[in-house]
């Protein structure tokens, strides 16, 4: 028998990518969403590529009801992924209750259940948006974290320490959190990818959206940041690498003892590109010439944020395999089918 593992946001960007992960590492995956921000047709499109229909169930998380009634029904289940969640930052502003009451209902409601039916091990989707500020580069897992600007980002920071308190008088649940940096790229079919629902918040969706036709211009925020080219940097992470990272913490969940409760993990290149270096990346791969210009900073955002990733290295045995180059490609790739 198949082990068997909850993919919670499963029809979202990044659940998407870890189901086929999951799938092809011989595990049976039940997907559960409330296609908020996703399309039932990615059920179809993971069995396009994997030769396997991952089960569905189409339920809203914060329905203490359904949620209890589903877990029931998958209690043989091995763990649960936890993607489900609102995670648009600057709309997180304008409707803070919306965005904490979906967030942590879907934690909450999620990590009773585990508990009541003994399903041990749990992964969360936090963000390295925790850590705000940073004081000193790269970040490693020990550097502080702090209150996160948006209300979103704050549905993180409160989520990890709710996981650190329930694991601590929890009898069945074991849990790890993943702080990721910035997930771009698709996966290399061309069949799923990210597909943000209005104007995009995020860099790589906007470039390719530009280069698409679908927008106009792309506005580089900021060129005076303290960096090579004035543009900020981050530490971009191609979603089939991250999706890997997932595997490895299962790995390391399935592996340790009861008495090893909680752990968190970095997830990152640990090299900073530039704004500019993207574009530059993008135009290379793609081979179109990207329609750009400058404009202010925008607020919240930090000049500068990559990952020390060397604990997941050394605990989770996880490195990344993929450049720059393929996760412009791949995004280009994913766009480039949507027409
Ligand atoms: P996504 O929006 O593509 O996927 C999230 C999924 O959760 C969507 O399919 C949505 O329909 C579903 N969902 C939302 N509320 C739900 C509810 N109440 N019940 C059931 N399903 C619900 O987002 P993503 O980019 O795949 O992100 C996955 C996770 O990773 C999120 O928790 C996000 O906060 C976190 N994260 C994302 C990034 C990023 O840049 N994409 C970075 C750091 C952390
Ligand atoms: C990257 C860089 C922008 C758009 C966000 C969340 C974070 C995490 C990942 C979930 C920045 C610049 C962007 C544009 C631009 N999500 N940019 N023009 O802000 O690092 O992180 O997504 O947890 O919490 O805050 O990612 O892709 O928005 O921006 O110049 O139109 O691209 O200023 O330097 P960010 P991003």
């Amino acid at each position: 028998m198949k082990n068997k593992v909850i993919i919670t946001g499963g029809t979202g960007y990044i659940g998407s990518h870890t189901a086929v992960e999951f799938i092809q590492n011989g595990f049976e995956v039940v997907l559960v969403d409330n296609l908020s921000n996703s399309d039932i047709s990615i059920v179809d499109r993971i069995e396009k590529i994997t030769g396997i229909k991952p089960e569905f169930e189409e339920i809203d998380l914060t329905d203490i009801k359904k949620t209890s009634s589903f877990f029931k029904k998958h209690k043989d289940a091995k763990g649960v992924i936890n993607f489900a969640a609102l995670k648009a930052v600057g709309e997180s502003v304008q409707k803070p209750i919306e965005y904490y009451r979906n967030n942590l209902n879907i934690l909450l409601n999620v990590l009773e259940n585990m508990e009541v039916n003994s399903i041990s091990n749990f992964i969360f989707s936090s963000s390295a948006t925790v850590y705000g500020l940073p004081d000193k580069l790269p970040i490693t897992e020990e550097s502080e974290t702090k209150r996160p600007t948006s209300p979103y980002g704050n549905t993180k920071k409160v989520g990890e320490e709710i996981i650190e308190d329930f694991v601590k008088i929890a009898k069945n649940v074991k849990a790890i959190s993943l702080r990721y940096f910035n997930p771009i790229g698709a996966h290399k079919s061309g069949l799923i990818g990210e597909a943000p629902t209005g104007i995009p918040n995020n860099l790589m969706p906007y470039i390719t959206q530009v280069a698409a036709g679908v927008r106009k211009e792309l506005k580089v925020f900021g060129k005076d940041y303290d960096t090579k080219d004035g543009t900020a940097i981050r530490d971009y992470i191609h979603v089939m690498d991250l999706a890997v990272a997932h595997m490895a913490a299962f790995k390391r969940l399935n592996d340790t003892g009861k008495d090893q409760k909680y752990e968190i993990f970095n997830i990152g290149t640990g090299i900073g590109y530039s704004v500019l270096d993207v574009i530059s990346s993008f135009e290379k791969t793609s081979k179109q010439k990207l329609n750009y210009s400058f404009d202010d900073r925008r607020e919240g955002d930090v000049p500068m944020l990559y990952a020390d990733s060397s604990k997941a290295s050394k605990v989770l045995h996880w490195g990344t395999s993929l450049s720059l180059d393929d996760m412009t490609r791949s995004s280009w790739e994913w766009e480039e089918s949507l027409k």
